[in-house]
């Protein structure tokens, strides 16, 4: 076990971003009984997702994490998580057909629940309320005791993540996934589009060389590969009563688990080297993420990669990079180059979304699909020059048809983002952004397609 850790040991340090419960005892009985739930996912599972990425920092898999800013209660239910996770298969396959090699297929789903804000208070109307911290913690409604931290949200967040998993455990093993039905995924709103049109004439051929290998041999009753998919789910760990309570020994390893999604990440705002996300965030086995903004020096990288994968164990850390478009040449050579200098393994993953967030002129949140792009192109560019890996892409996307980003091959403009703007918080790539998204980054993989490669998974 880590030294000088315990599932409580973040208590004792400075953390950011934690709501202040009014009601001590309530929080108490709810962590009580989330500690006697059965966690969400089991230990093998972050074990087998974290080989997995070692063979994406190692540059013989891609990485590929979409879903939800923030995961909400009004829109919980089967359609939700489908389409998500219908796109993600998609954008999956365009990936795969281009890298030539395995994709490794992360929700943030399941737990993405808990929001970091920039600012404590936000003023609607002539109202300062406390800010909305995503439905685990508070209500969204603009009221002051819609805001009040409630910690009995958390119980209805742990049920939300077990009925979600559960389907997207069925999903990716039960049939739906099976690599026969790709043409199937593209039933939706993506249909007919252009994107939608590129889509089917690649499932065209990924139909005609599955006819050709089933006449060799090779079918879904004989290779589990073709049957199914691996699917994993990761969220922030922002909400550190929330994790303690679902994090649990492991009988294998005697190492603690968070048991609350396979892979967590640590926030832009709560990456402090010693404060409560990253102490806790040391002392369990699952793959970590960890957000890197533009104000994170490489000497402070270091010192972060040090306390949170001390043995350099391959997969075990994720560099989510999320500077911006246009700053990428800036940031990022430094980290790579100090990185490389140690001898760290690393996944490289690139964040394109949160350093590209603008207010429209209407007053909406969003972010341009050309910044977007620019920053996944810039990410590979830097990569390429230092003889390094992108690993992986990150992206805040979603299976509906909702107008939140700008632009795309639709062209959405900003007065058609009221039209289906329904995010909790940060705004997504409706379905044919994020597939037009994959086509565009495949180009960049396509470049890289002749490196080393996995096996297939
Ligand atoms: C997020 O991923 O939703 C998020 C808040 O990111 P960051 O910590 O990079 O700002
Ligand atoms: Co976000």
């Amino acid at each position: 076990m880590a030294q000088g850790w315990s599932r409580n040991s973040w208590r004792a340090r400075p953390a950011e971003q934690l709501p202040a419960y009014p009601d001590a005892e309530a929080l108490a009985a709810v962590e009580a009984k989330l500690a006697a739930y059965p966690p969400l996912v089991f230990a093998g599972e972050a074990r087998e997702l974290k080989r997995r990425l070692a063979d994406a920092a190692a540059g013989r898999a891609f990485l590929l994490q979409g879903g939800d800013c923030a995961e909400s209660f009004a829109e919980f239910g089967a359609d939700t998580i489908r389409d998500t996770f219908r796109v993600l298969l998609q954008m999956a396959v365009v990936l795969t057909f281009a890298a030539k090699k395995p994709v490794v297929k992360v929700g943030r789903m399941a737990g993405q629940f808990a929001k970091p804000r920039s600012a404590p208070v936000e003023r609607v109307g002539d109202l300062d309320l406390p800010s909305y911290k995503g439905d685990i913690i508070n209500e969204d409604s603009p009221t002051p005791e819609a805001r009040v931290p409630d910690p009995s949200r958390m119980l209805q967040a742990y049920l939300q993540s077990a009925a979600t998993l559960n389907l997207l455990r069925a999903f990716a093993q039960g049939g739906y996934a099976d690599l026969h039905r790709v043409a199937s995924w593209n039933l939706g709103f993506t249909q007919g589009s252009p994107e939608g049109e590129r889509y089917q004439a690649l499932a065209q051929r990924i139909s005609s060389a599955l006819d050709f290998i089933d006449a060799c041999g090779v079918n879904p009753g004989n290779s589990a590969q073709l049957k199914g998919v691996s699917f994993f789910t990761s969220h922030e760990a922002l909400l550190l009563p929330y994790e303690e309570a679902l994090a649990r020994l492991d009988s294998t390893s005697g190492k603690w688990i968070a048991g609350s999604g396979h892979m967590i990440w640590i926030g832009d705002r709560t990456r402090q080297l010693d404060g409560a996300h990253v102490e806790f965030c040391r002392g369990v086995l699952n793959p970590v993420g960890l957000k890197c903004g533009p104000s994170l020096a490489p000497d402070d990288l270091l010192k972060l990669i040090d306390r949170l994968n001390p043995e350099n164990e391959a997969g075990r850390l994720t560099l989510i990079v999320r500077v911006g478009a246009g700053k990428v040449a800036q940031h990022l050579p430094a980290l790579i180059r100090a990185v490389e200098r140690e001898g760290r393994s690393v996944v490289w993953c690139c964040d394109p979304m949160h350093g590209n967030t603008i207010k429209s002129e209407t007053g909406y949140k969003t972010r341009p699909f050309d910044r977007v792009l620019s920053e996944v192109r810039e990410f590979f560019a830097i990569h390429q020059a230092e003889g390094t890996h992108a690993g992986g892409v990150h992206f805040e996307m979603t299976g509906k048809n909702v107008t939140e980003c700008l632009g795309g091959m639709h062209n959405l403009a900003e007065a058609d983002l009221s039209s289906r703007y329904h995010t909790a918080c940060d705004p997504r790539l409706n379905a044919s952004q994020a597939l037009e998204l994959a086509f565009l980054v495949a180009e960049e993989l396509e470049k890289t397609a002749a490196e080393p490669k996995a096996e297939a998974v």
